[in-house]
């Protein structure tokens, strides 16, 4: 499935750079700006950036239940990336339309 149509990234593109993001010590973030760099692309329009970072969230889920990554380095990951997204929804009130329902769903998912 294509995550990304202006660079066309899918969303196997972001689990393989996720296990290779998530491997490194102190990993950073892996949000869609870390993890398209790390595929040697960038951002053009940024249409696709709550459906990649829902993808991201959901992969690193899935990572975690295959074994591909640690318990702990998913749990961290979740937890950051709910961390961002929460920034990114109170940076988008301040400057911008509130978050848009794709955007909080990983969020509401997590809270309920
Ligand atoms: S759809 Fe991803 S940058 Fe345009």
């Amino acid at each position: 499935m294509i995550v990304c149509s202006c660079t066309v990234i899918s969303d196997r593109d972001i689990e393989v750079a996720l296990v290779e993001i998530l491997s490194q010590p102190n990993a950073p973030i892996p949000t869609p700006g870390v993890v398209y760099r790390h595929l040697a692309k960038r951002m053009n329009c940024c249409g696709c950036a709550p459906f990649a970072v829902e993808t991201i969230y959901d992969k690193v889920g899935e990572l975690e239940r295959r074994g591909a990554i640690s318990a702990n380095v998913g749990a961290a990951t979740r937890s950051k990336l709910l961390e961002f997204n929460a920034w990114r929804a109170r940076l988008r009130g301040k400057i911008g339309p509130a978050s848009t329902p794709v955007e909080s769903e990983p969020i509401a998912r997590e809270i309920a």
